[in-house]
């Protein structure tokens, strides 16, 4: 496929220019033109997620007609290689090439595209060497572990014209932008706040559920590539079954909750309301129950203030989670409530606006209603479907997650990690410099407050003026400063 690649992809992008249906009609009406035109996937880290889930997942799709194959996978540990390349033989008849160093797999001639699954700390990295090898893109949530490789990623994933997906699988699911028109149209009123959460409790401890066995030895796994010793990611340091294994503990591959949990639904709020950048961040928590050497926190909450005039709040403990946060937005005039499984994968999820008492609304009419989506697939095969038909008809755009909205919550959440970890508050100005806070945020709605300013709307608000106005008293006209020893009334 590699010599046909452009023309497979000019194929396609005149396919989709000429009018063919986006999603699988599209991917039908491309295939249908010419031979050959399988997409060859490759896999960069085939351990739980790259393997259980996304290799499985396409090997699924392709079961189901999707004209793919898994032909190359990339990993350190070799348990993980064997086990890839022997369950794609089985599955596909394939007998795919396998690679410890993803390098040689990017080299690759015939390959199309590559699902990175590796840690989280590789992933700009491999991202951005795979899009520069003119390679399309999965690559799993956090889409970065830095703010910096976030902004990297997101100009050359501009630059190279490939189509990139992250993998927050719950985006692929419609309520989001169901709720975004919701908030467009102004059926919230102003939107003032979203609140979410994402708790787990465990025996084992936060991530230690993630088993370590004894097949994970210095002659099975590269451990100094797991490290990144050579990119600078971590310094060599003895073989640890828990630093390979359960490397979300530790905070030069990953930011426990943060990273692991706080970036999906973060995503999700992100999505829905239209937000991107923050303009202040703090994070708190600690180390409150999970005293087994990790380094992250077992209990976090973020509060994410915006230019908008919007408030982001989550908060997680890593115990009890019978009662959680409820994932809600929330306008002057109603708020949105999402339910559990809107965050789950099946597939299906509901959710509800309640509106604000007329006394504040003015508007008796507004009523509670509910609203429901579901895909045909679960919500990875859907996420990942999206990705494909993007491939296939050529069009970066149509992604779910796509790269600005993945460094948008690596953004966020990474400032909280550094909020916590350095004591600071962060202050983001309007080109994206990261500052130390002051006293400048609350002067800035103190002095519109003063000057009566118009509220801040999220983007692309349609209906900027709908549940932002306040309809004073008669005696606020008592207030104010007198004049001359005369009341405010007078005139
Ligand atoms: N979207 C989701 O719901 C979801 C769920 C789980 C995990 N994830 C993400 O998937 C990623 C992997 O998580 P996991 O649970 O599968 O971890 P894991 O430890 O089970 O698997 C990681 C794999 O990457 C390999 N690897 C490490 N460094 C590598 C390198 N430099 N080159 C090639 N291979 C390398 C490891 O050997 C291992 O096989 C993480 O970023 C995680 O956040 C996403």
């Amino acid at each position: 496929m590699a010599a046909p690649d452009c023309s497979r992809r000019n194929f396609l992008q005149s396919t989709a220019a000429s009018g063919a249906v986006a999603g699988l009609l599209a991917t039908t009406a491309a295939r249908a033109g010419g031979a050959n035109q399988r997409l060859r996937i490759g896999v960069i880290g085939a351990g739980n997620r790259g393997f259980n889930t996304l290799t499985k997942t396409l090997s699924r799709l392709r079961q189901a007609g999707r004209q793919l194959d898994l032909v190359s996978v990339a990993d350190v540990y070799a348990v993980h290689r064997q086990r890839w390349v022997d369950y794609v033989q089985q599955q596909t008849g394939v007998k795919a090439s396998s690679h410890l160093d993803y390098h040689d797999l990017l080299q690759e001639k015939n390959l199309d595209a590559v699902v990175i699954a590796t840690p989280d700390h590789w992933h700009a990295k491999i991202t951005l060497d795979a899009l520069a090898a003119g390679k399309d893109v999965y690559c799993e949530k956090p889409m970065t572990h830095t703010i910096e490789e976030g902004r990297q990623v997101v100009s050359a994933w501009k630059n190279s014209g490939r189509v990139m997906q992250v993998g927050v699988q719950l985006t692929s699911l419609p309520v989001w932008d169901m709720a975004r028109e919701m908030i467009n149209q102004g059926k919230l009123g102003k939107v003032v706040q979203f609140q979410t959460e994402s708790a787990r409790n465990s025996k084992f401890g936060m991530s230690r559920h993630n088993v370590i066995t004894k097949e994970m030895t210095p002659q099975t796994v590269d451990f100094r590539r797991f490290l990144g010793v050579d990119e600078g990611f971590h310094p060599e340091v003895p073989f640890d079954r828990s630093l390979f294994g359960q490397w979300r503990c530790y905070w030069a591959f990953g930011y426990g909750m943060y990273s692991d949990l706080f970036v999906h639904r973060v995503t999700g709020m992100l999505k829905a309301t239209g937000l991107r950048m923050p303009g202040r961040v703090v994070g708190g928590g600690g180390i409150f129950l999970e005293y087994d050497d990790r380094q992250v926190a077992d209990v976090a909450s973020i509060i994410a203030d915006f230019y908008e005039g919007v408030q982001g709040l989550v908060s997680s403990a890593m115990v009890s989670e019978e009662l959680k946060l409820e994932h809600v937005i929330r306008g002057h005039h109603g708020l949105l409530r999402f339910d559990k499984n809107c965050s789950g994968n099946s597939g299906k999820g509901t959710f509800e606006f309640l509106p604000e008492r007329p006394q504040v609304t003015r508007d008796s009419d507004s009523k509670a209603e509910t609203f429901e989506a579901a895909t045909q697939l679960n919500i990875v095969a859907t996420h990942m479907s999206n990705w494909l038909d993007a491939i296939e008809s050529g069009r970066p755009e149509m992604v779910n997650n796509d790269p600005a909205l993945g460094a948008a919550a690596v953004m966020l959440v990474n400032l909280a990690v550094r909020s916590y970890r350095e004591g600071k508050v962060f202050q983001v100005d309007r080109q994206g410099e990261i500052q130390n806070g002051d006293g400048s945020w609350a002067a800035r709605w103190e002095q519109m407050s003063q000057t009566q300013a118009k509220p801040q709307h999220v983007p692309g608000w349609a209906a900027a003026e709908v549940g932002s106005v306040l309809y004073p008293p008669e005696y606020q006209k008592l207030a104010g400063p007198w004049k001359d020893g005369r009341p405010p009334e007078a005139g």
